[in-house]
């Protein structure tokens, strides 16, 4: 599937934003970990950005696999990644990968495409993971995107001054959209669409791709009225959870 949003929006967030510095990852790493539940011998990432997530996790994984849509970003991670790490450039709608892995993590980013796009990519999961395997996979929640709907800010006035980003949410098809522009010529903008799911629309989806949900984890939530990011918020109230899956 092509979405021509996704190569233009993220190879600019990958200009603005850049490289995670060493060591940025090692708390988020360390949770991945404890969330799979068990020692992990072979993970694959998918939307693996700079590939500075995995280089946290090979410390304490034996095999690495990684799944970068944009170009420039895959070979940053292939010049830094140490042996124990493979780096593939591709979509994971339609990358072919012939091994099967104990976990499977796609951190921030699920819900780019329509509904059947999400179920063939959790079928790919599926069909990735040895049996006793699992995957976790951060999902945006609805009810806290329709409260952001309309609302702007700097992404970050120190190290990205300039730059704004605008929310908006879509109430027919339940899609968050996030723009992002530079103050001087908004016209220069660009916008990721990602499709949310509650609890139990995801439940479903996996159910239909033959995937067993067995942990839900929420992250923290946004308050738009004192623009203060809370780090623990309820299943209903958080930005985004993530959910463990089984076959
Ligand atoms: C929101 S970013 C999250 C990056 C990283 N996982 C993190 O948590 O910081 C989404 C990532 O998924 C990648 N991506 C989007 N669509 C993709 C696709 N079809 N195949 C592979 N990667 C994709 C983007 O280029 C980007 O690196």
């Amino acid at each position: 599937m092509e979405n021509n949003w996704a190569n233009e929006f993220y190879k600019m967030q990958y200009e603005f934003i850049g490289d995670y510095p060493e060591g940025y990852h090692t708390e988020s790493a360390n949770e991945i970990l404890e969330q799979a539940g068990k020692p992990v011998q072979s993970m694959l990432e998918l939307g693996a950005w700079d590939g500075s997530m995995a280089r946290a996790l090979s410390k304490h994984v034996k095999q690495i696999t990684t799944v970068e849509l944009i170009k420039e970003m895959a070979e940053k991670a292939e010049s830094l990644n140490p042996d124990n790490i493979e780096t593939i450039h591709g979509s994971f709608y339609d990358v072919s990968i012939p091994q099967k892995f104990d976990a499977i993590i796609y951190i921030d980013g699920f819900g780019v495409g329509t509904d059947e796009d999400q179920l063939n990519l959790l079928k790919n999961i599926k069909h990735w993971m040895e049996e006793d395997g699992c995957a976790l996979i951060d999902i945006y929640q609805p009810e806290h995107w329709k409260k952001a709907d309309g609302i702007e800010m700097y992404l970050s006035p120190r190290t990205m001054p300039h730059i704004k980003r605008r929310y908006t949410y879509d109430f027919e098809e339940d899609i968050m959209m996030d723009t992002w522009w530079h103050e001087k010529d908004e016209k220069l903008n660009s916008t990721q669409y990602l499709k949310c799911y509650t609890p139990d629309e995801i439940y479903k989806l996996c159910k239909q791709a033959g995937l067993n949900i067995i942990g839900y984890y929420p992250h923290g939530a946004m308050d738009y009225e004192s623009m203060k990011y809370n780090e623990h918020a309820s299943l209903e109230e958080c930005l985004s959870y993530r959910i463990k899956v089984m076959k």
